[in-house]
């Protein structure tokens, strides 16, 4: 400690703006997000990007609206200079994307700024330069010309942090993508070093959303248009074909203002949380309108985020009117239609149809039965005979289940514990075993998904987990967001037991899983804990989201379908469950087995009436 701290100073003005623009300004996308959030405040009917280098040497965006009179040019490069709000009432009901006055002072602060603008009225445009003094006459439609140079080159320290011109580019364009879906009735148009390369003319608001999902959507979505209280939603949401492995198409808007929202993005994962497999992520374009005064945007330098007045009622309307337009188009899609209710299983028409539903129900061809099926003594057709297991995957007859005899005969199952013992594998999803109730089903996948999820949970609560080195590392092929994210994450991705490096601009290797995750395949595994990471930022992937970030790796490591398990490994998973807390659930809410009791399975065969 010193003896004597310097007396309290006010900072200069450059040092304050340069410290605001660590904020505003984190690369050459924020700047691209904020010129364009101007030239829409300001009206503009088309907005031209034009990038060089990554934006990194220069930014210009140009503008068809309103234009800037020249005698507050200075003004625009002013710090709290805004012509947006004047009072704090008006804050609270604020319409523009912009309202701190301090976007174009940040930027300026990193680096040289020319604006050129021309108000309607004006003979002629002007140009003010920040390393020039005073204000030129300039050549110039109508609109504004903002171009920004040689980004942070005064602040070597912060320029180290951007990426390759590629990542940065990228970034920008998905800059562009975000505020271009909000905006349909603009029109927007990218050239990257010189070359045209995304033209979107103004249409629809549906229009615009299909250009920025992509192709598989077009086909496979559901639109939303309602009122719900307070909230009015319009939205295309795509359905799990068009669902994706990672959660880079999802686009939430709020009166016309790009948003990461936590309680938004939680309520549109539950809406789903029905349809879709936990390792996949919905695409979907969401625009929510809501009276500004039961908003607050002012949380966040980058004003990405939001605190509505009332949340919990935005949760329960947004997640209840999305529901409803997945589970409508499901009706018409007989491959969407929700699982049925076990309380109801499917039930041979006739007497006389048991037969054929028994063995479509166990995918053995007529005639055959699966030993350990020890009660069908006596139908015809040759069930009770057959003693010959069936065959597996390579059978002959198309035959799909797993089948064995079962650990403890029907006779004896009263001192099987809860799960019971596994009989067989259907089709490769469920397990089926026999308990003293009857039997039990049990979806294989979820199941084992919630066991390691548990035990991975269990694990981190106890410190870094243990670490399974692999003999050889698994490479893949990387995106440049990725392998930033390795080498700068590496202690986050160490908190999770993951073991990832570099191994070339475009190749990461993973060198060690966590033990818990060691059937887990390597790569997929990285992938998904990094695209969480870019996700939700890695401080949270190990606080808040935490369990979302466990659900995906849990999600890895769990059996697939399909995979044909010994009876061994069925009964294992079995005693897992009975052991892990919370085991009858799975990730995602659903049971993860059901029981069938003897008497509901005599009702079935009008047995004892
Ligand atoms: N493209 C443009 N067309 C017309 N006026 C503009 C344009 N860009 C900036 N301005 C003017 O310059 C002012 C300052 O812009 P700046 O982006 O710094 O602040 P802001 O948009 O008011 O608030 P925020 O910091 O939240 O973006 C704006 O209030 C606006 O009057
Ligand atoms: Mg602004």
């Amino acid at each position: 400690m010193p003896d004597t701290l310097r007396p309290i100073r006010a900072l200069p003005d450059l040092l304050v703006s340069q410290i605001a623009a660590g904020e505003v300004v984190e690369r050459p996308a924020s700047v691209v997000k904020e010129l364009l959030e101007n030239a829409l405040d300001a009206g503009a009917r088309r907005i031209e990007v034009r990038l060089e280098d990554g934006g990194m040497r220069r930014i210009a965006i140009s503008d068809d609206g309103c234009g800037i009179p020249p005698d507050e040019l200075p003004l625009a490069l002013q710090r709290h200079a805004t012509s947006k709000i004047a009072s704090l009432a008006e804050l609270e009901q604020v319409a523009t994307l912009g309202f701190r006055g301090e976007a174009l002072a940040s930027i300026a602060s990193v680096a040289r700024v020319q604006i050129t603008s021309r108000t309607a009225q004006a003979p002629h445009a002007h140009r003010i330069d920040t390393f020039e003094d005073g204000i030129a006459p300039a050549a110039g439609a109508p609109g504004t010309t903002v171009e920004v140079l040689e980004l942070y080159s005064a602040t070597p320290a912060r320029r180290k942090f951007l990426k390759s011109a590629a990542t940065e580019t990228a970034h920008c364009a998905d800059a562009l993508r975000r505020v271009a879906l909000a905006h349909p009735g603009v029109a927007f148009a990218l050239w990257v070093e010189g070359r045209q390369t995304l033209s979107w003319p103004a249409g629809t608001w549906m229009a615009r959303a299909l250009e920025g999902l992509g192709d598989d959507f077009r086909e496979a979505h559901r639109v939303v248009d309602a009122q719900a209280g307070p909230l009015q939603l319009l939205g295309l949401l795509g359905l799990p074909t068009a669902s994706r492995g990672r959660p880079d198409r999802q686009f939430v808007h709020v009166n016309g203002r790009f948003v990461r929202d936590r309680l938004l993005t939680h309520a549109a994962r539950q809406a789903y949380s029905e349809l879709l497999h936990g390792d996949r992520h919905p695409a979907y374009a969401l625009f929510l309108a809501i009276d500004p005064g039961l908003v607050d945007v002012n949380v966040h330098p980058a004003k990405t985020e939001l605190r509505f007045r009332d949340p919990q009622a935005v949760h329960r309307a947004l997640q209840q009117v999305m529901s409803e337009a997945l589970r409508a188009g499901a009706a018409e899609h007989p491959s969407l239609q929700p699982a049925r209710p076990w309380t109801a299983p499917m039930r041979p028409a006739a007497p006389g149809a048991t037969q054929s539903a028994l063995a479509l129900a166990f995918g053995a061809p007529p005639g055959t039965a699966p030993a350990g099926w020890r009660t069908a003594t006596g139908l015809p057709g040759g069930l009770a005979s057959a003693a010959e297991p069936v065959p597996g995957a390579g059978g002959a007859g198309g035959a799909d289940a797993a089948v064995g005899e079962a650990a403890s005969p029907a006779g004896d199952a009263a001192g099987s514990p809860p799960l019971g013992f596994a009989l067989a594998q259907l089709h490769g999803v469920y397990i089926l075993a026999q308990n003293a109730h009857g039997l039990v089903l049990i979806d294989m996948h979820a199941a084992h998904e919630r066991v390691v999820f548990e035990r991975l949970k269990r694990e981190l609560d106890q410190g870094p987990p243990a670490v399974q080195s692999l003999l050889i590392p698994a490479t893949f092929r990387a995106d440049p967001l990725e392998v930033r994210l390795v080498e700068e994450d590496a202690a986050t991705l160490a908190a999770l037991g993951l073991d990832l490096s570099v191994l070339s601009p475009g190749t990461l290797a993973v060198r060690g899983v966590p033990a818990a995750l060691a059937d887990a395949d390597p790569a997929s595994l990285a992938r998904s804990v990094l695209s969480e990471l870019r996700e939700v930022g890695s401080s949270r992937a190990l606080t808040e989201q935490r369990n979302e970030t466990l659900a995906t790796m849990a999600c890895h490591a769990a059996v697939r379908a399909n995979r044909r398990l010994t009876l061994q490994e069925m009964n294992a998973l079995l005693r897992e469950m009975e052991s892990t807390a919370g085991a009858d659930q799975c990730n995602h809410g659903r049971p993860t087995w059901v029981q069938v009791g003897m008497a509901e399975l005599d009702g079935w065969f009008l047995r004892g009436r």
